[in-house]
């Protein structure tokens, strides 16, 4: 029933005129220019959170695009340093180009990485769907062994590898590993991934544990209030919290602009006063700040790839309540 209501909405959403997708689309996505991201993050700052920053657009078909990303997030990182605002990037690796030339796109997110590293800033790099899952984490990997530090991964629950993948990577990196760890936005095929809601709140319940006792530090991204609950709980018995330095004794260095071990991420516009709740407990919280040209493109694409958001959009407009900016 769920599903053919979400399905409907996105069906009549790609249907409507750009003004009213780009109206809905107002409160996920900070505008189309770098400035209005950095009025959101001011405006966002006053509430106490921190920031990162994502580009629109992903999938790309020629390099000269893969420039264009390169460039807007080297004038990202100047925005970030002359605004003095809290905050890294987010980016994703195909829009470097990294499945048109594998050569030159990991050239293009040195470049970033590298600049990002001159100001001691970190840079995440975002999940796509599972065909780069293994070249996203080698990526990592790569950047780490060059001495670039300051990179780190996002990790699906839905995905049945991801256990593995938090041991392999803790093998390599041990807790210089830095996570994001989400549900995963991608519907993937049931044979290698969760697809329904308790199993798939279980599966990254269960990472966010595994993270946490590898001594990694871990962005838990997420709106849920069983994956948040899970979350807060596994923090106390580890005996980590706000304001408390890093207990675990296999835990990896201090970052600059991080929490103790820990933080949590939610996107812009979605569970505001969940958000700003863990911030008064004193939890770092970071927003996800996504702007660019392509915003309809990335609303629409978004759409097609999980119907169930259509859900989630339509409850914002119709039930306010269920989900403040
Ligand atoms: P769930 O989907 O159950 O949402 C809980 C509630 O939050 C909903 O009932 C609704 O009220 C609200 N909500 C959640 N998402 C909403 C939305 N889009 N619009 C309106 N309301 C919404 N995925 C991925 O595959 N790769 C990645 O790199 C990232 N990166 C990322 C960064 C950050 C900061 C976040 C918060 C999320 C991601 N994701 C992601 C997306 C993630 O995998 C997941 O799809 C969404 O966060 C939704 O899952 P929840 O855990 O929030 O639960």
């Amino acid at each position: 029933m769920v599903g053919l209501f979400s399905r409907m909405v996105v069906a009549m959403t790609i249907r409507m005129p750009r003004w009213f997708v780009g109206w809905v689309s107002r409160r996920y996505v900070a505008g189309p220019t770098l400035d209005d991201a950095v009025k959101v993050m001011k405006r966002l700052s006053k509430e106490g959170a921190c920031f990162t920053i994502d580009v629109l657009g992903e999938e790309i078909s020629t390099m000269e695009e893969a420039q264009f990303f390169l460039e807007e997030y080297q004038r990202v990182v100047s925005a970030i340093i002359d605004n003095d605002l809290d905050s890294n990037l987010s980016i994703k690796p195909t829009a470097f180009g990294l499945l048109l030339d594998k050569d030159k796109g990991m050239e293009n997110i040195e470049a970033i990485v590298k600049m990002a590293h001159g100001y001691d800033m970190f840079v995440r790099l975002d999940m796509e769907d599972h065909r780069v899952t293994d070249d996203t984490i080698q990526v990592m990997l790569d950047m780490h062994e060059k001495g670039l530090t300051n990179v780190g991964v996002v990790l699906q629950g839905r995905l049945f590898r991801t256990l593995d993948d938090i041991k392999s990577i803790e093998e390599k990196i041990g807790p210089n590993a830095d996570y994001r760890i989400c549900k995963g936005i991608y519907l993937e095929p049931e044979q290698i991934a969760h697809s329904t809601r308790q199993p798939i709140i279980d599966a990254t319940n269960q990472c966010i544990d595994a993270m946490l006792d590898s001594g990694a530090y871990v962005g838990i991204a997420s709106h849920d209030h069983p994956v948040i609950n899970h979350t807060l709980t596994a923090l106390e018995s580890r005996g980590m919290g706000p304001g408390k330095e890093d207990p675990r004794s296999n835990a990896g260095p201090a970052r600059k602009q991080k929490g103790p071990g820990y933080e949590f991420q939610m996107l812009l516009g979605v569970r505001g006063p969940l958000r700003r709740k863990l911030c008064n407990q004193g939890h770092t919280t970071r927003v996800y700040i996504p702007y660019g040209e392509k915003w309809y493109e990335y609303s629409i694409r978004r759409l097609k790839e999980n119907p169930t958001i259509g859900t989630q959009v339509a409850k914002a407009f119709l039930m306010p309540w269920t989900n403040r900016p």
